[in-house]
């Protein structure tokens, strides 16, 4: 659940300022098998910025996209929860996140977490419709 409940400001989010922290995640990235980087980074609740790139492994199946480093910074660095996303590939276009990755995004997002998309600017209820997440589980043990 997200504590606060808070909703994702009315206000514009700067996805320039978004963007180019993603490219800038995303030469970091360590791609020796998939040569496909990934950058991503979000705005916090609190407002500050923060970024993250895919690191994979020879053990192919144990590969952190680059969300799982976001969201673990996002911990590391303070908490918090997100409030806009944005991810690229390694020529900067625009990517949506992987299923699995949308799930891990949602259960650190506010209401409406904004995401900059293939298909333009969508919510996180958008892309991961009637998600499974942290109400759930509080709904079933309040049941
Ligand atoms: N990847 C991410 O980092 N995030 C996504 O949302 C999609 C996929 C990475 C995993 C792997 O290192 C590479 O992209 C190719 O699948």
């Amino acid at each position: 659940m997200n504590e606060t409940n808070q909703a994702a400001p009315s206000g514009e989010i700067d996805w320039g300022v978004l963007r180019a922290a993603a490219l800038s995640a995303v030469e970091n990235a360590y791609v020796p098998y998939s040569k496909f980087p990934v950058g991503v980074a979000a705005l916090v609740t609190d407002g500050r910025i923060i970024s993250g790139c895919n690191v994979e492994n020879a053990s192919y199946g144990l590969t952190l996209c680059a969300e799982c480093g976001l969201v673990s910074t996002l911990h590391a660095t303070g908490g918090g929860q997100l409030v806009a996303f944005s991810c690229v590939d390694g020529h900067g276009n625009t990517l949506m996140p992987c299923g699995r990755c949308r799930q891990l995004l949602f259960e650190h997002a506010v209401p409406g977490m904004q995401l900059e998309t293939v298909s333009g600017i969508r919510t996180i209820e958008e892309v991961i419709p009637d998600a499974f997440g942290p109400r759930t589980l509080a709904e079933y043990s309040g049941s």
